[in-house]
């Protein structure tokens, strides 16, 4: 992986941090940094252990019995599969034939329970050859067990033998799917306790649809663990992680709380997606470690280039100067294609004629860099060589790390989310979950109604 900071300074873009400001505040992001790694948080305990791998591997020889996984899960135990599926194999994967995909499985992500959604799923799925993954670390979240709900069913309907097709991925000891696992001799997969969902794309959680349909975990793992080791060891203006950090503070500070992730890839865009949840739960809160209400967070957003310069770049230039943009770039594309020659008498045709595509792809990306540029928006780009699995293994941990600092920097836990539980609460009420009748309140009836 690459990374440039040249257009998120004020030596370049006249406006917004200059080197001297991050120099300034060097010695706050190395505190907080060090912090973080000495108190060997989770998401960095993880990738120091090969059980999670082990664990999912054993699993091998059955899962190659199926040809289609279907994760059932939201959020965090959804949109790590979605990022390592897209990213990483081709995009048109799960209408490939058997033979292209070379026996390896199709991944669908089931997370919704928008009931057009749902019902489109299992017209085209062949029950025999499919193997649902409950993922739920608490096992209560109500449309990840309404969509196990419907499984079984589909299962049981099918005359197929529940267990046969069903794995739970869920906590070790608490939590309901454990309780049926045991019940129902279901094969299970660990979710470790002190994991929050968003970073837990290195667990079973996204490793087990990821080995089913071919993709090397073990390199996903050695990325994560050589970045790991690369920025302990950079001096601080040679480290991007540091920099990415004292960057992104330094401008959300400077009002700049809009982060967009903009990618010039279809196969990285839902990487934007995993970031976006990482970025908005984790640093997204209201109170912080002093209990002390603080209302803070930077507002993730992700765009995908060329198409949204026809779409959001307008305002990118020209409106509010709140953001900093994150390109992603990707140098080799696995395939590519040049542009034929015809026309060759119009100018504005011959000169993307015999280019590769790509070629127009990352010149889009240059300008689009050097307008915002032009007009005092700052961005930052990180280039893929390639995307392969070391470097999207490298992608996940540098954000997760970023992440973990920033929150220590803005004195929040980026680990929780309280504001999540909430709604899942008043979820189970409208549901008539028993216990939960008295969390809808007189009190938290509207005082006046404005209903057109
Ligand atoms: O990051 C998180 O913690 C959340 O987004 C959860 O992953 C999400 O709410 C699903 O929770 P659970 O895995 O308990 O079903």
């Amino acid at each position: 992986m690459k990374y440039s900071f040249t257009y998120a300074l004020k030596e370049n873009i006249n406006e917004g941090i200059s080197i001297e400001d991050i120099k300034n505040f060097q010695e706050k992001v190395d505190e907080a940094f060090d912090y973080v790694i000495k108190n060997d948080p989770a998401f960095i305990k993880l990738i120091k252990t090969d059980k999670y791998i082990e664990e999912v591997l054993e699993l091998s020889e059955w899962i190659e019995k199926f040809d289609t996984i279907v994760v059932l899960g939201i959020g965090g135990s959804a949109l790590g599969n979605l990022a390592l599926h897209t990213s990483l194999k081709p995009l048109n994967w799960n209408i490939m034939s058997d033979m292209e995909r070379k026996n390896k499985c199709r991944v669908f992500v089931l997370d919704n329970v928008d009931p057009d959604f749902v019902n489109s799923f299992y017209e085209r799925l062949n029950p025999e050859k499919t193997l649902f993954n409950v993922i739920s670390k608490s096992g209560t979240t109500a449309e990840c067990m309404s969509n196990y709900l419907i499984a079984k069913k589909y299962i049981e309907d099918s005359n197929l033998k529940v267990s046969d097709h069903l794995v739970f991925t869920t906590d070790p000891e608490k939590g309901i799917l454990r309780e049926i696992s045991k019940e129902e001799n279901i094969k299970t997969l660990t979710i470790p306790p002190e994991i929050g969902g968003r970073f837990s794309v290195l667990t079973p959680v996204g490793l087990l649809s990821a080995l089913s349909e071919g993709i090397d975990i073990k390199e996903l793992y050695d990325g994560a663990r050589k970045a790991l080791d690369k920025f302990k060891k950079l001096s601080f203006f040679e480290n991007p992680v540091k920099m990415n950090i004292a960057l992104n503070y330094l401008y959300y500070k400077a009002d700049h709380n809009i982060s967009v992730m903009m990618s010039y890839s279809n196969r990285l865009f839902l990487l934007a997606d995993w970031f976006r949840q990482l970025w908005g739960e984790s640093l997204g809160k209201k109170f912080d470690l002093q209990n002390e209400v603080v209302k803070v967070g930077l507002t993730p957003v992700k765009a995908l280039g060329v198409v949204d310069q026809h779409s959001q770049i307008q305002l990118y230039n020209e409106g509010p100067n709140d953001k900093l943009i994150t390109f992603l770039q990707v140098e080799k594309f696995d395939k590519d294609m040049v542009i034929p020659i015809y026309h060759s008498e119009i100018e504005a045709l011959s000169c993307l004629s015999n280019k590769k595509i790509s070629k127009l792809l990352n010149s889009e990306l240059k300008g689009t860099i050097l307008s915002l540029s032009e007009n005092g928006v700052p961005s930052i780009t990180l280039s893929f060589e390639e995307i392969n699995e070391k470097n999207v293994g490298e992608f996940i941990f540098f954000y997760e790390l970023t992440t973990a600092v920033m929150g220590k920097l803005m004195n929040i836990n980026p680990y929780d989310q309280p504001g999540v539980e909430l709604g899942k609460k008043y979820t189970y009420a409208f549901m008539g979950r028993k216990g939960y009748e008295n969390i809808l309140a007189e009190s938290k009836k509207p005082k006046l109604n404005l209903e057109l």
